[in-house]
């Protein structure tokens, strides 16, 4: 397809299918070589977006690991303090662990930056961050990125687990907003 509609917005495709799992071998091929002589380190995969990635990834890894899954629940805390997240679902004891962030996209860095302040109290060994898009002129985070799929301009994307209010994340290509 492309061209898809969702909602009220136009989309037309923007990265195929084989083009995203060129990106994700290489970014397999470095973590494999980093984590080999790591103890089982663990993929905390980032509902709902990173499902595909997660998957895709995942595939590759020819070492003993381990993945699980979290989720980010935003609500509206006090006027005073703004957006609240609340970190869901972190079932295992991650102290003494290399835990490897697996996001489908990075924006602003917001949401990753509080993820890795909340995992930091769980005192792991080390954390990376595996993303599978970024955003570079709209990152405003000092985290280092570790693993990163592939750079996009600040354009509004779906497909590949991303969604617009919930729509296009079963596509398997990513699709851009049509202006
Ligand atoms: P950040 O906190 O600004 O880095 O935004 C990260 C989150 O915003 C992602 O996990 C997505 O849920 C969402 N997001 C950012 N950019 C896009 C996009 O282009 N399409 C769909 N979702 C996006
Ligand atoms: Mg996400």
């Amino acid at each position: 397809m492309k061209r898809v509609k969702l909602h009220d917005k136009e989309f037309e495709i923007a990265i195929r299918y084989d083009q995203i799992q060129t990106a994700i071998g290489v970014v397999a091929q470095r973590i494999r070589e980093d984590m080999k002589d790591e103890h089982i380190p663990v993929f905390l995969s980032v509902l709902n977006g990173s499902f595909m990635f997660t998957a895709d990834l995942l595939k590759q890894m020819d070492f003993n690991c381990e993945v699980s899954f979290v989720k980010l629940a935003s609500y509206s805390g006090a006027a005073s303090t703004g957006k609240v997240q609340e970190l869901l679902g972190l079932d295992i004891d991650i102290s003494g662990r290399t835990v490897i962030i697996v996001e489908d996209i990075i924006d602003t860095g917001q949401t990753i930056a509080g993820l890795f302040k909340k995992l930091k109290r769980h005192h792991p060994k080390q954390i990376k961050v595996a993303t599978f898009l970024y955003k570079p002129d709209a990152y405003k985070q000092t985290i280092p990125l570790d693993y990163i799929g592939i750079r996009i301009p600040n354009d509004f994307i779906v497909g590949y687990g991303l969604d617009y209010d919930q729509l296009g994340r079963n596509l398997r290509n990513i699709y851009k907003i049509v202006n």
